[in-house]
């Protein structure tokens, strides 16, 4: 049997990780700023999450949610403490789009509305109701197709205002990334969170706050929608959540009532999955590795900005940007070929950087040397 051949992929094979290196099978090293996309959280092969989910596999590793799962409320506790919010709800699933697929489904339960107010360039996963948020119609199929969903301008206050004078009461939910990843690193205003947070109050409607990407302390804060000092109804989670561990989960404010048969999942908070993400909250809070995200992708941008061929260097955290311009539209491929370093990009010219946030200042220094070297390399050959 074929692989069904939907990703574009660079031909190595990684056979070994550590921390914020990856080996392919010739013993070649490359330096990940990438993440496996902002996946990588504590750094691979962290010590401590081997060892925990390794305990927890030679214990139990599955079993549903028919029985009690004290890991579940363990990792409940200890979520509602780092991220500040000890007073909402998990409920634990699988993967971003399920995140966001829950919180939608909940926002219309809740509000019994079925009309929903996404951004233009936004991306929330590609199950049903994700992808139909999700501002790209070439992933959506005929059958994700639904009027439900208003897209508005990013950053737009007054287009939301209008959207809601005209038809608040039909609004379930305003989902939002607090930092678009896949729409290339564009930072939610502060104002535009804070309309979003007064309007949903006011009209009655659900404010999701689609953490997945620019969540988990990736941008310096639990979550980066923190800077604006607003509180979502609903944050959704996923990625860095399980350092590699398929394991997501969204967070309800207490209004948000639970009933039987509401929400489920056959592998969701599975003990596996809650020792995984347990372990990643206890590297995060000993290692202090949200602190180490907001100083190390300070020290990255302020660099990167000196670098007069790259431009609108933007980001929080170690969550970063830059264009690149068409003279150089080869760098992001460069850098992994010439000088082995994974990055991220989003089309046309950016590229992205999302690295494990125990990345190291010399790791930082690293990469900073070797793009220099790479864009000099690039101007020399071009002459
Ligand atoms: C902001 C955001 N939401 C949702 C998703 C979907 O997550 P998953 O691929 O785990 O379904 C992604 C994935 O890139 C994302 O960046």
């Amino acid at each position: 049997m074929k692989l069904f051949d939907v990703y574009p992929i660079n031909d190595i094979t990684i056979v070994k990780a550590k921390g914020s290196y990856v080996w392919d099978q010739e013993g070649q090293q490359y330096l990940d700023l990438y993440g496996g996309h902002a996946v990588i959280s504590i750094g691979h092969t962290h010590p401590h999450y081997v060892q925990r989910v390794t305990e927890q596999l030679n214990k139990v590793g599955f079993y549903s949610n028919s029985i009690r799962i004290p890991l579940q409320e363990e990792l409940a506790t200890k979520l509602g403490q780092i991220s500040g919010r000890p007073d909402y709800q998990l409920f634990l699933c699988n993967s971003g789009a399920e995140a966001n697929e829950n919180a939608l489904k909940l926002a219309s339960f809740h509000t019994g509305r079925k009309k929903v107010v996404a951004f233009r360039k936004s991306f929330h996963g590609r199950t049903s109701l994700a992808v139909a948020v999700t501002d790209n119609p070439a992933i959506a199929a005929p059958i994700n197709q639904t009027d439900n969903v208003i897209f508005l301008p990013f950053n737009d206050v007054e287009a939301l205002e209008e959207c809601f004078k005209a038809q608040g009461n039909e609004i379930a939910a305003v989902i939002i990334e607090g930092i678009q990843g896949v729409g290339g690193i564009n930072e939610a205003s502060a104002p535009l969170l804070q309309a979003i947070s007064k309007l949903c109050k006011k009209y009655g409607s659900v404010f999701i706050a689609d953490s997945v990407q620019c969540g988990y302390g990736r941008s310096g804060k639990f979550f980066s929608q923190d800077y604006a000092g607003v509180d979502a109804d609903i944050y959704t989670m996923a990625k860095g959540m399980g350092n590699g561990f398929p394991v997501a989960g969204i967070i309800i404010a207490p209004q948000l009532k639970a009933k039987h048969g509401m929400l489920g999942t056959t592998f969701g908070g599975n003990h596996l999955a809650c020792a995984a993400a347990l372990a990643v909250l206890e590297v995060i809070e000993q290692e202090k590795l949200m602190a180490n995200a907001a100083e190390t992708g300070a020290y990255l941008m302020e660099e990167l900005k000196k670098i007069p061929q790259l431009t609108r260097v933007r980001g929080k955290g170690l969550m970063i940007g830059f264009d690149v311009p068409d003279s150089l539209k080869d760098l992001r491929k460069n850098l992994l070929w010439r000088q082995r370093i994974f990055t991220g990009e989003a089309k046309p010219n950016t590229i992205r950087l999302l690295p494990s946030l125990a990345l190291r200042k010399k790791d930082a220094d690293e990469f900073l040397e070797a793009i220099q070297e790479e864009i000099l390399a690039m101007e020399t050959a071009e002459v």
